[in-house]
């Protein structure tokens, strides 16, 4: 039997081909459009998810028995708004995790409904990038198209609703809608009447492990699958990812270094962050996570070096690096606003110190060390709840460079677990398809069984210390910024 994992991402969509074993037969990946139509605005076509992630389970499974695919599954990008009419058809543009457009929203949901309520309702406060506020602004900002919205759902459900017709989320993913009481996993009735949406606008709610339906029997045709694939329903794409790299069961830790950075951490028990810095969601493992997520992580270094510098090289612009824990120049990463700990949609990129001995390469590690920095400020409210973090797994993009590994592990000073495969969230969405169709059973043995870690970076004491002191001086450099955010 296999399983395919679909991580629909930012910038593309990757596929996983799993067989029962954990063994990974293949791996896919496909590119579509992301728009910023204004400065801090953030939209994609959903139809270019669906067309990408068709083609790419067409090339996933080239050369192999198709009738042998049992399930599918998925870890998506979270808290998008997604909207279809009547006819099923989208209303406009997905409205991104990385949009900031919603500061007045945010403000109302924060300030005017209060963060005591919002807490006890979700067990959140807004953030400018969740799905509610982003309803609140269509409802103001496109009030006809708002009055024809009959669904509202997350990307991969989207995903999820085309290949098997169940309008379905789950409950990690549902979790950053700002809609769910996540301690009871169920959708809050307060805010559904805050947001003015109906229950059956929303999508059922299952475990991520859960299977939502099969395939439609044209959807298997144009596949070559057997009509029987069981769609299981999947998780938020770190969610997944904590699945794919083991961070299951409690107080484990993992770091994704995509689009977006985040440090996860796994709970068998519900909280609440008391400062409303992290996350309190859902995991997929059917217990509950913290979550610190900042808006552009491995994000930062392809801006850097692909629009800045013109360079697709990666490596040989890391080559050079050679003094760590030494670089005078610092860099802020809030070049889509920043999330957790700020909160702050205003936010932008900022450069600090440079002087006429600044090289490329001193500028290529601030980058690398600011997102680590900005990690680190979301380790630091963990830390700051009495949660003890020796060490991390990490996955993303970013998690293939080595230099970017150590100064994590140095700014950080915990171990970083290295795993053999480095895609998260797709490799999750596999194991939920097996554990969805009886393979194994449950999320937490599969996660423990299938993820293997090969390698791990350790701190030493010495760089370690180093970074301590410059992390300390990034520190004062978002207070110090603040108010000119405000009026750039
Ligand atoms: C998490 C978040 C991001 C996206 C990236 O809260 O917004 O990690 O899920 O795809």
């Amino acid at each position: 039997m296999y399983f395919i994992g679909v991580d629909l991402g930012t910038s593309a969509v990757k596929l996983l081909l799993m067989e029962e074993s954990g063994k990974i037969c293949n791996i896919v990946s496909k590119e579509y459009p992301l728009f910023f139509p204004h400065p801090g605005w953030s939209e994609q076509n959903p139809e270019d998810w669906y067309t990408q992630s068709m083609a790419g389970m067409k090339e996933l499974t080239e050369g192999i028995d198709r009738s042998q695919v049992a399930g599918i599954s998925f870890g998506g990008q979270m808290h998008g708004l997604v909207t279809l009419d009547d006819q099923d058809q989208v209303i406009r543009p997905a409205i991104l995790w990385n949009d900031g457009r919603t500061s007045e929203e945010t403000d109302y949901l924060n300030n005017v409904i209060g963060k005591d309520k919002l807490s006890q309702y979700t067990a959140n406060i807004a953030f400018a990038g969740f799905t509610a506020p982003k309803i609140l602004w269509m409802k103001k900002n496109e009030p006809e198209k708002f009055a024809k919205v009959v669904k509202i759902m997350l990307p991969k459900d989207y995903l999820a609703y085309r290949l098997s017709g169940s309008f379905c989320t789950d409950v990690s993913d549902a979790s950053g809608m700002l809609l769910l009481d996540v301690k009871n996993r169920c959708w809050s009735k307060e805010m559904m009447e805050i947001c003015g949406v109906k229950e059956e606008q929303l999508p059922k709610v299952y475990e991520s492990w859960e299977v939502v339906g099969t395939l439609k029997p044209e959807v298997a045709k144009e596949l070559g699958f057997s009509e029987n694939v069981k769609v299981i329903a999947g998780a938020g794409d770190n969610a997944a990812a904590a699945v794919g790299t083991g961070t299951v069961g409690d107080g484990q830790c993992n770091i994704s270094l995509g689009t977006s950075g985040t440090v996860f951490i796994s709970s068998k028990n519900f909280g609440v962050d008391e400062h409303n810095a992290l996350h309190s969601f859902c995991h997929a493992d059917g217990s509950y996570h913290l979550m610190g997520c900042m808006l552009s992580a491995a994000s930062c270094n392809k801006w850097w070096a692909e629009e800045i510098l013109g360079t697709k090289d990666f490596a040989a612009e890391q080559a050079p690096i050679q003094k760590l824990g030494e670089n005078h120049v610092f860099f802020l990463p809030y070049l889509m606003g920043e999330r957790s700990p700020h909160n702050d949609p205003d936010a932008r990129g900022v450069f600090f110190g440079m002087s006429m001995d600044t090289s490329r390469a001193d500028m290529t590690q601030a980058v690398l060390e600011g997102v680590a920095f900005a990690l680190r400020d979301s380790l630091e409210v963990a830390k700051s709840l009495g949660i003890k973090i020796e060490r991390t797994k990490i996955c993303g993009g970013g998690a293939k460079s080595p230099l970017w590994k150590q100064i994590i592990a140095n700014v950080m000073n915990i171990k970083v677990d290295v795993l053999e495969v480095e895609e998260g969230p797709s490799l999750g969405g596999a194991m939920l398809a097996a554990v969805g169709c009886g393979v194994y059973p449950d999320v937490e043995t599969a996660g423990k069984k299938l993820a293997k870690v090969v390698d791990t970076v350790e701190p030493t004491p010495e760089l370690a210390a180093k970074y301590e002191e410059r992390y300390q001086k990034f520190k004062e450099l978002y207070p110090a910024m603040k108010p000119l955010f405000k009026n750039l």
